[in-house]
């Protein structure tokens, strides 16, 4: 009876993992249709995503869509040399997120104002067309944290030229 019990068992849960593993062959097809094979690996992996410690630059902006966008720059001798990001939003905002981030190392502040929405869906290659504000949402959080950045970088040469003592 007991051999009974585990055997019927043993059958309901080969028919859930085939059930599983055909569930998720068919979202990853999916996927891939959607954003392509760079996105879809993306998807499954989206790198520099993370809080990062002390940043020269951070900046949190929430799009029309309610997803909120973060941003992290470091920069060194004029150049970034690490980014990351973090949302709260949809799969297709990680994946731009993340290309954003990737785009941005090893940019001067001028050529970063060369990632764009465009740029990022450019960089992707494919990606679903009712959510390329999830690019853009990516690209403008990026500029917020470029612009803070320059804000603090003109604070700084202001106070070390000693013209502006009440930035002290
Ligand atoms: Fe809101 Fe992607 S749906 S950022």
């Amino acid at each position: 009876m007991e051999v009974e019990v585990w055997a019927a068992a043993g059958v309901e849960m080969d028919k859930f993992d085939f059930f599983m593993a055909n569930l998720q062959g068919q979202i990853f097809e999916d996927t891939k249709r959607a954003y392509g094979e760079a996105g879809f690996q993306r998807w499954r992996n989206p790198i520099y995503q993370g809080r990062m410690k002390n940043p020269d630059a951070h900046a949190k902006i929430t799009g029309q869509c309610g997803d909120t966008m973060e941003m992290f720059l470091k920069f060194e001798n004029n150049c970034v040399m690490d980014a990351s990001f973090v949302t709260d939003g949809c799969g297709s905002s990680s994946v731009c997120g993340s290309f954003a981030a990737e785009m941005a190392l090893r940019k001067t502040p001028d050529e970063l104002t060369d990632i764009t929405g465009e740029a990022i869906l450019d960089k992707i290659g494919t990606f679903p067309e009712g959510e390329a504000h999830c690019a853009y949402l990516a690209a403008e959080t990026l500029q917020k944290s470029l612009q803070i950045y320059m804000r603090r970088q003109t604070g700084v040469s202001r106070v070390n030229s000693g013209k502006y003592p009440h930035n002290q």
